[in-house]
């Protein structure tokens, strides 16, 4: 195990070298000679060599949204040497996501703390369009896919609990004052961790120290991402050769540091599991167990199994972008009740209406559409992307082709999407409402029957509400974990709105970060206001 507590500055060294080697050669020419067909529109007038890395750096996803206003849903920005394909409409995403998605679901890596923190792209998040990759995905599946989450039920009502025992307390050391968003989002965090930890190692009741020290972590190797030679580097190849090739270096010893002392944690946790490994009798009951026993099947007669270095460096990163996702997503949803006094009271009666059980999200359409729209209407992120692995054309709302190229990024843009009047009437307002409408059609789904969803196109601009959002994603890609973040969302919000009255709050101070777990596709979170919880 030696290698896992190592994976060694060799990973990143070796990516760095690559990087100088490749020199990014733009023909525009198919095999045959014949011209490709052109990029997709582009903002004008950005600088040489820079080109759009000031202003996305600046304005991150309102770039994009104002560009995509001017120029159309489909546009390409170039960013430093690289050039993105930004889909800024839900029948674009279905396009590309969906309907393509043998072609665009691979992604690639980026950063050197992408690079180390993966394992040059071992995680089920960075890893290729391939057999590797699909194994992890259905080891994940078996444990919270759709059919198997209401498993969690009790440990959702359980952390749910847990938390509103945490404001109760919080409340008594300061005589039932408010709760100033700083405990709370502390309280959200410790949640979020250990709800993730259940899932994913099956650590239940982790020590706290232990949390803290995991969250601290990620905190550090997420401030060594933004600094801005990383930000820098991964766009403009010559940066990475010359005057930040040392800083950067400096940067990923300390950034391994981190990693290491993640991986010794994590390996603790999972050794009893390895040591059990291939014993049938055992019942695979966590990510961790199902990583460790990847099962055959029709495709994959005789799956190879992931060494223990592939299932750690996996573990920890599941547990990270549940944990921050999950926290991100709580958090601004408990600050987004607490300014809804109706809404409360409404919820409040659905969840009494329950009678002799303990309830869940199936209980409870009021708290569904609450949930939707808060991921709809502030999802964690605001962007994310796949990238193709051949080269294709994409259709824009005209069926006019655009050129992508084997390895292009492409980008979902949420902010233009999720308000994109087409979808969501009044998209400007929060209403969960909107979701409890009937006749809808679906942003993240292709509708078999027309093959393509055509609404982009002018001559069938027919409003229909949207019943779902892209926050988790869409296509071959699509979040693993969106069910059980649903049930666990659904379990708080029940369980608080039962024991209290919610005052105060604020959702709408937004907050946007650069670095994340761990692409440069950002975050964005809520800063939230006190809460004021009086007890029913
Ligand atoms: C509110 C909470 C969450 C949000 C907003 C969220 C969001 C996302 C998004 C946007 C993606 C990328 C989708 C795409 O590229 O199309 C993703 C991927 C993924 N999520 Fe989540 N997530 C959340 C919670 C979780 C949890 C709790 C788990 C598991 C315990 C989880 C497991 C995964 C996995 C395994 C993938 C990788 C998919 C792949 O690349 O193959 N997520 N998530
Ligand atoms: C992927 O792209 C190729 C062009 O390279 C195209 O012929 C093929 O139909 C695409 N695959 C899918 C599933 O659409
Ligand atoms: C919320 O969205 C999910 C998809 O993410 C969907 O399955 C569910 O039916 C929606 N619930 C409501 C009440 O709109
Ligand atoms: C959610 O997960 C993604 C992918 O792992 C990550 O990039 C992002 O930072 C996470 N969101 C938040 C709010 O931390």
């Amino acid at each position: 195990m030696g290698s896992a507590v190592s994976i060694l500055s060799a990973t990143a060294f070796s990516w760095l070298i690559s990087q100088l080697m490749t020199g990014v050669l733009w023909d525009g020419k198919n095999q045959d000679g014949t011209p490709k067909n052109p990029w997709a529109p582009s903002p004008s007038n950005q600088p040489y060599i820079w080109n759009a890395y000031d202003e996305v750096a600046e304005r991150q996803y309102r770039a994009f949204t104002d560009w995509a206003k001017e120029l159309g849903a489909l546009i390409s920005v170039k960013i430093g040497q690289k050039r993105m394909v930004v889909l800024n409409s839900g029948s674009l995403v279905q396009e590309s996501f969906v309907r393509l998605e043998q072609n665009n679901s691979a992604r690639s890596i980026r950063d050197g703390v992408e690079v180390l923190m993966t394992d040059s792209g071992k995680t089920v998040f960075a890893a290729p369009f391939e057999i590797y990759w699909v194994r992890i995905r259905r080891a994940i599946a078996i444990i919270i896919g759709a059919a198997y989450i209401a498993k969690f039920d009790g440990l959702f009502s359980a952390q749910a609990a847990k938390l509103s025992q945490g404001i109760q307390f919080e409340k008594s050391s300061k005589n039932g004052k408010p709760i100033d968003a700083e405990h709370l989002r502390q309280l959200v965090n410790l949640i979020a961790m250990d709800t993730s930890l259940a899932i994913v190692v099956g650590q239940t009741n982790t020590d706290p120290a232990t949390m803290l020290l995991i969250s601290e972590k990620c905190r550090e190797i997420e401030a060594i991402q933004a600094n801005k030679w990383y930000q820098y580097g991964h766009f403009i190849n010559i940066i990475q050769s010359t005057y930040s090739f040392l800083a950067l270096m400096r940067k990923s010893l300390t950034a391994i540091a981190q990693r290491n002392d993640l991986l010794e944690v994590f390996l603790e946790w999972t050794s009893p599991f390895i040591a059990n490994r291939g014993d049938q009798t055992v019942e695979v009951r966590t990510i961790a167990e199902s990583l460790l026993t990847i099962l055959p099947s029709k495709n994959d007669p005789e799956p190879a199994q992931l060494t223990a270095d592939q299932v750690i460096v996996n573990l920890i990163h599941i547990t990270l972008h549940s944990y921050k996702n999950l926290s991100s997503a709580l958090f601004t949803l408990i600050q987004r009740l607490a300014s809804l006094p109706e809404l409360q009271e409404r919820i409040y009666a659905e969840v009494l209406s329950v009678k002799d059980k303990e309830g869940t999200l199936d209980d409870w359409p009021l708290i569904g559409a609450l949930i939707n729209e808060s991921m709809r209407f502030e999802p964690p992120m605001r962007m994310y992307s796949h990238t193709s692995r051949v080269e294709h054309d994409i259709l824009d709302g005209e069926d006019k082709p655009f050129r992508i190229d084997d390895g292009t990024e492409i980008i979902a843009n949420l902010d233009a999407i999720h308000f994109d009047e087409q979808y969501y009437a009044e998209p400007h307002t929060f209403n969960p409402d909107r979701f409890l409408v009937k006749e809808k059609k679906s942003v993240s789904i292709l509708d078999k029957r027309t093959e393509r969803n055509d609404d982009n196109k002018k001559s069938k601009n027919k409003f229909m509400p949207a019943r779902d959002h892209l926050a988790f994603g869409a296509g071959r890609r699509k979040c693993q974990g969106a069910k059980a973040s649903e049930r666990m969302l659904a379990a708080t919000v029940a369980r608080l709105v039962k024991s209290y009255k919610l005052e105060g709050g604020d959702a709408n101070v937004k907050v946007d970060y650069h670095s994340n777990i761990w692409s440069w596709t950002g975050r964005t979170e809520t800063k939230g206001d006190e809460i004021k919880f009086i007890s029913r």
